[in-house]
């Protein structure tokens, strides 16, 4: 989707993304307050990313959450393109597909796609990818995935299974939708026209391995959402029940309010999963954009404006609990709390993540093969 002063596909995010317009244009729905409330009574407590519109939009949520409150169950999808390392923005989705899997005790089915970055990027081989795709796959099960309801898919060691279910699907959606959906051109390469019908076969997966119609329900940050139309679109062609979406809003970089926080358009101002503590503090000290006053003399005058400031924006993703976050945006509004001062607080909480997370992913390592799921 285009519009003059921003731009997102899945292959793309840049500009100040106006989230309404994106509801409107892509004809998702906005999330509403009853849907968040009947999400939290089932799930028996609050999360920080309902509370605070993280997760803004949805498709088909109102029937998924009846369907389960008559004892139907459903499976949870998410995904991951093994490009490079993981970044903090992709983990978003992924901490709150926790959250779900648990609440509505759902099997996760998880799409690591080592054939769609190979295809994609000219720079990549293979070999690069599939290796990524394991390495990104400990972020995910750092996260504390139960073994027992989490199945990861990586392209090409499920390919017999997928290319089944994919070509079903290729063969209901035309080159001209994949051109308009996807803004693909006569010089894009052509595994890139079938490859998203891989990224719709694991919606049916659950309901092939299940031997029953299992709907999905799909965790992910809003530019993924082209796919979704297509796979809603040719669900009820083969059989299967229209897969159910709910949709974040991107981490924004940590340059400033534009754009979404991404490899491609800055290694340096990217902050890894895979960084040590040095490298974050220098990273948020160096390239967080402040919104502060040009001196200290004026901050303390004037306050900070924590809405356009990056370090209290990445603190409404990371920091849980609302009573903390409220202070700091109250200190940094009146000036009391400094530029330096809220960056600090956000390398402390990002560190203290990561000191866990880097842990477990190493625990992890020797029980990757328990979540694969392979042909
Ligand atoms: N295409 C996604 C990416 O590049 C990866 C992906 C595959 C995905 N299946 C998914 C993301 C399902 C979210 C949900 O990152």
């Amino acid at each position: 989707m285009v519009v003059d002063k921003f731009r997102v596909t899945p292959w793309e995010v840049s500009g100040e993304v106006d989230y309404n317009r994106l509801i409107e244009e892509f004809g998702t729905k906005p999330l509403t307050d009853a849907q968040i409330k009947k999400i939290e009574q089932i799930a028996g407590k609050s999360h920080h990313m309902l509370r605070r519109r993280i997760f803004f939009s949805h498709r088909e949520l109102d029937i998924l959450l009846k369907e389960y409150e008559s004892g139907q169950k459903f499976a949870l999808y998410t995904g991951r393109g093994p490009s490079g390392n993981t970044h903090m923005g992709h983990i978003i989705p992924w901490i709150f597909t926790k959250y779900l899997q648990d609440a509505f005790d759902a099997p996760l089915y998880f799409q690591i796609t080592d054939d769609e970055k190979f295809l994609c990027k000219p720079d990549l081989s293979l070999e690069e990818t599939n290796k990524l795709a394991y390495e990104n796959a400990l972020d995910l099960i750092a996260l504390g995935f139960d073994p027992k309801k989490t199945f990861i898919i990586v392209d090409t060691d499920y390919a017999k299974s997928l290319y089944k279910i994919a070509i079903q699907v290729a063969k209901k959606v035309t080159a001209s939708t994949a051109k308009s959906v996807f803004g693909f051109t006569n010089e894009t390469n052509i595994g890139m026209y079938f490859w998203p019908a891989l990224q719709a076969a694991p919606c049916f997966v659950p309901s092939i391995r299940e031997g029953k119609n299992v709907r999905t329900l799909i965790p992910a940050a809003i530019d993924q959402d082209p796919y979704w139309r297509i796979v809603r679109d040719v669900a009820p062609k083969l059989g299967y029940l229209k897969t159910a979406a709910i949709h974040n809003v991107f981490l924004p970089a940590l340059t400033g309010p534009t754009g979404k926080m991404s490899t491609s358009s800055g290694q340096h101002a990217t902050v890894f999963t895979t960084d040590d503590e040095k490298t974050v503090r220098k990273k948020i000290m160096k390239y967080a954009f402040s919104g502060g006053r040009d001196t200290v003399e004026e901050h303390r005058k004037l306050g900070g404006n924590p809405d356009i400031d990056s370090s209290y924006q990445w603190l409404r993703f990371f920091e849980e609990d609302d009573e903390k976050l409220k202070q700091v945006y109250l200190d940094y509004k009146s000036g009391k709390l400094l530029s330096g001062e809220l960056k600090q607080i956000l390398v402390d909480k990002i560190n203290g993540f990561l000191k866990i997370h880097q842990k477990k992913k190493e625990e992890m390592r020797g029980r990757l093969d328990e979540f694969l799921l392979k042909d």
